[in-house]
């Protein structure tokens, strides 16, 4: 069984993708409502909270961890990779880099919290693609990268405010200079942002690419042959809130029943 966390609802646009590809899959999914959002905690912090989050889905019946989040893949897969050598653990920063590099001619932005910018994750692997690029000639010159933190997406979409006009004035901020220097391909570099994408799509214009990782990291769970197709799925957050429940309904078109779950170390 898949189980797969975030920081709170996020997560939930890599399920609908886990859904889309595989209606039967059986997958444990948990959110940590609690104590979202990560994006402005420290590393020890999001490490600690990862790995109790990875503890809650094995005891639960996981038996391979997706990752959910990109600021827990930015700062905890080592750690989660320590703590569980023999358990498949899956990221979503790499997917999304293969993806955007697939699709950008040249000028990339990311979008993502403070701690995965700061973090540098997205930079350094776009850069270290950037050579691999070069050298298959796919590329004549250097990939321009930009990469802005938006703090406050992440609460914005939690709330339920996902085409309010708070929020687009709130994008248009965060998103102008990445449309003045003409990104072709953004990455939304935060599994919550899919959410936003018609607000960050309309702001962007139809000429920029938006990146959001869930299809090709399910596609890789897919292909490991982790995944077991009994259709058991079960739905947990550390905090419950109606507006999570009426979030979780729009964005996966079911009925959704949450279980409050006890997290700790
Ligand atoms: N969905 C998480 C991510 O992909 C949000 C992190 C947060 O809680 O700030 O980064």
């Amino acid at each position: 069984m898949i189980g797969l966390f975030d920081s709170g609802i996020g997560g939930l646009t890599v399920v609908r993708e886990l859904l889309r590809q595989a209606p039967d899959a059986s997958f444990v999914y948990l959110g940590d409502t609690a104590r979202t959002p990560y994006g402005n905690k420290s590393k020890e912090t999001i490490e600690r909270y990862s790995l109790e989050n990875a503890a809650f889905l094995l005891s639960h019946g996981a038996t391979s961890i997706v990752i959910a989040c990109n600021t827990a893949s930015a700062l905890a897969v080592d750690a989660l990779r320590k703590a569980y050598p023999t358990v498949p653990i899956f990221e979503v920063i790499t997917p999304a880099v293969e993806d955007a590099l697939a699709a950008t001619h040249g000028r990339v932005g990311v979008i993502a919290t403070r701690a995965t910018i700061g973090s540098g994750i997205y930079q350094a692997k776009l850069k270290e693609a950037r050579s691999w690029k070069l050298e298959a000639g796919k590329g004549k010159q250097g990939l321009f990268i930009q990469a802005i933190a938006c703090p406050l997406f992440v609460p914005l979409v939690e709330e339920g405010w996902l085409n309010d006009d708070e929020t687009k004035r709130i994008a248009r901020r965060y998103l102008s200079s990445l449309r003045q220097t003409h990104v072709d391909t953004l990455i939304l570099g935060c599994t919550h942002y899919p959410l936003l994408a018609p607000i960050i799509q309309r702001f962007m214009g139809k000429q920029t690419m938006l990146v959001d990782s869930a299809a090709s990291v399910i596609r890789r769970v897919l292909a490991s042959g982790e995944i077991d197709r009994r259709g058991e799925q079960k739905y947990f957050l550390t905090d419950l809130s109606t507006r999570s429940t009426e979030i979780a309904r729009t964005w996966l078109a079911r009925e959704i029943v949450f279980a409050l779950a006890s997290v700790s170390a």
